[in-house]
This record gives C-alpha cells, structure tokens and sequence, in this order.
C-alpha cells in the first residue's frame, strides 16, 4: 500500500504548470469514438482515468497509441458497442460517455453501471431522457445500461439540472443525428466548451456550447485528421491556488485561464489573499495573513466549483472566525472534514451544510483519501500543518492529478511517496 509522508508547516512558493483538464480529456476520448477516421489529442494528463479510458476505447475496437508525452493518437475507422467493456467502464464514472458517442456512431451502446467518487447518489435520469428523447430506447438491468436506436433524430431537450454529463452525452450522440438537436439549459463548464470545440474541430456543426442553450445541427459524418489540445485544467489551478493561500504562500500558476477561475479569485479576495491575472495565461496568488472567514454555496459554473469545496475546506478551517460552505450539488462531499478534525480542524458537517470554526493551525495525523478532491485537500492540510502527516488511500488522487508530489515538491513541499 502506498501513502504519502508529509512534513509540514512550510509555506509553498514558486511556480507550477498546469496539466490538461481531467474532466475535458475523458469526455474528448470518447468523443472520439464518433470520427470515421484518425486525430490526434494533445495535452491529455497522463492519470490513471486516462489510461483506463484507453483501455475502454481499445475495447471497442479503437487503435489508440500514445504518440507524446501527453499526446494521443486514436484510429477510430473500425468501431462497436462490444460488451467486452462492461467490467472496465463500471470501474469509472466517464465511462458513460461511450454511451453518447456509441450511440451516435453505431446506433447500439452499452457500459456497466458506472463507479466513480462516492459524492452521494449519482442519478443518470437526465442522460437517459435526453437519449429517448433523440429516439433511442434505454435499457437499465443486470448491472448495465443498454441503448439502441433505429435512427436519432435531432429535438429539443430542457434539462431539469444543467449536469455536466447530460450535457455532454447529449451533445454526443446528437452530432451524428438527423437535423438539430436543442439543449436548453445546459452545464456551461470550461470542458463543455472544449467537448464541443474539439467536435467542431473533427467536423461537428455544434453552437452555443458555454452558453444558456446549445445548438447540434447533424452531421452525416466526422472524418478527423485534425489535432486538438485539451484545455487547462481549471480544477487542479485552483488547488494550487488555495494551497497558496493554505499555507501563506506565493504560487505562479502557469498555463492556465484566469477567466475560468473568477468565482475562486473573487473568494481569495474576500479572505484577504492577493492574486495577479493580469498576464492572462497565469495567474499569481499570495498571502501574508490569516484568511478571513467566509460564506460559500457550491453552485454549476460559473458559480465556485463543488470539486474546489474540499480544498477552500481546508484554508476554511485554519480561517479567522466562523464559516460555512453549503455544499449543493453532492449529497455526501463532506467525508474529508472527518479526516481534517483528526488534524486539530473544529468542523461540523450534517447534510449539505458544513460549519468550520477556524483554529490557529492544524496538526499532523494519519488520514485517508476519501475520493480525488478529499485528497488533493489533505495535501494541502499536511504541507500547512504542524509536523508529520501520512495521507493514506492514494489511488484516489492518482485518478486525477498528474505528478501530484512533484508539482507540491517544486513548491517547497516536504512530501515522499512510500510503499507500506
Ligand atoms: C461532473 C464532474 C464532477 C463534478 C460535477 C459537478 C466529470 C467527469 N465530473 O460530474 O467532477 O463534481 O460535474 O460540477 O466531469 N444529476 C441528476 N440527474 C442526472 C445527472 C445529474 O439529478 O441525470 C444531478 C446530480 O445528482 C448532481 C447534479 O445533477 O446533483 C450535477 O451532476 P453532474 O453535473 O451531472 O455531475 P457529473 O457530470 O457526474
């Protein structure tokens, strides 16, 4: 069993590059499965839901070699729905994303029921209505999801809830469809819009992605033969972003898009942390002082990012009075308070309401991983912590943070993996 050793207390400066978007790269991969033909993905984060995906993809019969260090290259020409992937795409939540783009390419698509972080109830509702609604009909039984259509044809589609992975799926299997499929009320997150710009690329018609409502006019076909970079992963700079003010630090966040990540600079701002954004591509954040206390709602973009709430968690614990995160889009995200209250932390959680009243610091102790944000936070907890930490359960945060330790080490952090 591997954990990770950190000694703390020492606050984190220099600069750090961020890695392609995790939630961008596995909604592209299986986008992919739409091209009668071979494209190329660049900056893809070299994690371990990337390697499964390519695994996933293999499955189906796709050629995907990696071709850079964090290039991939994908013949797709000779693709199905075969059920040799039920086991793999259970183990992982994106891999519902091979439903849309199966669908749309050979009419039939099946995965196991997917996994992924415990948050709470994951509902798929929204998916499948939006499938039927292009006239596919949805099988949920014996532990997979099965759809198959005759033809889908393009139709309008509210969603109750603007999910990230509706809309994507939708978005999927409407491409390939006959006329023009209407998504009111989508998710507006960065990688909706990367989804759809590396569509378009590939020879997609798809507009308004990012806005209130997104326009799919069908394509016979999308023939590739183009290379598409994956958008920076607007998640990971805001980790680093918080560990800055976390341990009254100084972080350079390189290769990343300050507008994507305004409702995280607005909150550092309100608790007396300082950011530069003004070279457009980078973005600078320190802090000299104790982080004032705060209200926080978790809310869909452009709101602050319920995958961010466990990381503000962490600064909010160590924070100058009472605060409190209401946490509303996942039922259960509060399971890292457990962990932060063995290091010294006075939180109280119950439902979807969490209340920290802030202490002076936080101490070492041996905690657990939780699911990938819940461990990207404990980082940030142990490098601001007085002495040793041990952070335990650590394929969590290797599903979705590329060279994690590195990156922390390059800042100052006394952090080692070691096997048990
Ligand atoms: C994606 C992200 C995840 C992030 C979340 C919210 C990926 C791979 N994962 O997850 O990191 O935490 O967005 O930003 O991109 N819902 C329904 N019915 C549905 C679908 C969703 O009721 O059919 C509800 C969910 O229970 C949740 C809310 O909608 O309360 C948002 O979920 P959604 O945006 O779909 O999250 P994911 O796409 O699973």
């Amino acid at each position: 069993m591997e954990k990770f050793i950190v000694k703390g207390g020492t606050p984190l400066k220099g600069e750090v590059k961020i890695s392609g978007a995790k939630n961008a790269a596995v909604a592209i991969l299986p986008a992919a499965l739409l091209i009668d033909g071979v494209c190329t993905i660049d900056n893809i984060p070299n994690i371990s839901d990337i390697r499964l995906y390519i695994d996933i993809l293999r499955s189906f019969g796709a050629k995907v070699e990696w071709t850079g260090q964090h290039e991939i290259t994908l013949d797709t020409r000779n693709v199905c729905a075969s059920d040799k992937s039920l086991e793999l795409t259970r183990k992982f939540r994106a891999s519902y994303y091979s439903l849309g783009s199966l669908l749309g390419r050979c009419k039939m698509a099946q995965v196991g029921i997917p996994g992924g972080c415990n948050l709470g109830a994951r509902p798929i509702d929204l998916h499948i209505k939006g499938f039927e609604a292009l006239g596919a009909t949805v099988d949920v039984s014996h532990g997979k999801i099965v759809a198959t259509a005759d033809k889908l044809v393009g139709t309008s589609i509210y969603l109750d809830i603007p999910s990230v992975g509706a809309t994507i799926n939708v978005m999927l299997a409407a491409v390939l469809a006959k006329g023009t499929t209407i998504i009111d009320n989508p998710a507006k997150e960065p990688h909706i819009v990367d989804v759809a710009n590396f569509l378009n690329t590939m020879g997609a018609d798809i507009r308004g992605a990012g806005t209130d409502v997104i326009k799919i006019h069908g394509v016979k076909k999308l023939s590739g033969g183009k290379t598409y970079s994956v958008v920076p992963d607007q998640i990971e700079a805001g980790t680093f972003m918080l560990a800055a003010v976390a341990t009254k630090g100084d972080i350079t966040i390189k290769n990343c898009i300050p507008e994507h990540l305004e409702s995280v600079t607005a909150k550092i701002i309100e608790m007396g942390g300082n950011i530069d954004d003004s070279k457009g591509d980078e973005i600078r954040v320190w802090c000299n002082q104790r982080p004032s206390k705060l209200t926080i709602k978790t809310l869909p973009y452009p709101g602050f990012p319920t995958d961010l709430q466990p990381q503000i968690g962490v600064v909010l614990s160590v924070a100058d009075g009472t605060s409190i995160i209401n946490e509303s889009i996942w039922e259960s995200r509060f399971q890292y308070t457990v962990e932060l209250n063995k290091m010294g932390a006075q939180i109280t959680a119950q439902g979807q309401t969490a209340i920290f009243e802030g202490v002076e610091s936080l101490y070492g102790a041996p905690v657990y991983t939780t699911d990938l944000r819940a461990g990207a936070a404990l980082i940030i907890a142990a490098c601001m912590a007085q002495g040793t930490t041990e952070i335990y359960n650590l394929s969590h945060i290797d599903r979705g943070y590329e060279n994690i330790e590195d990156k922390f080490r390059a800042l100052g952090a006394n952090i080692e993996r070691v096997t048990e």
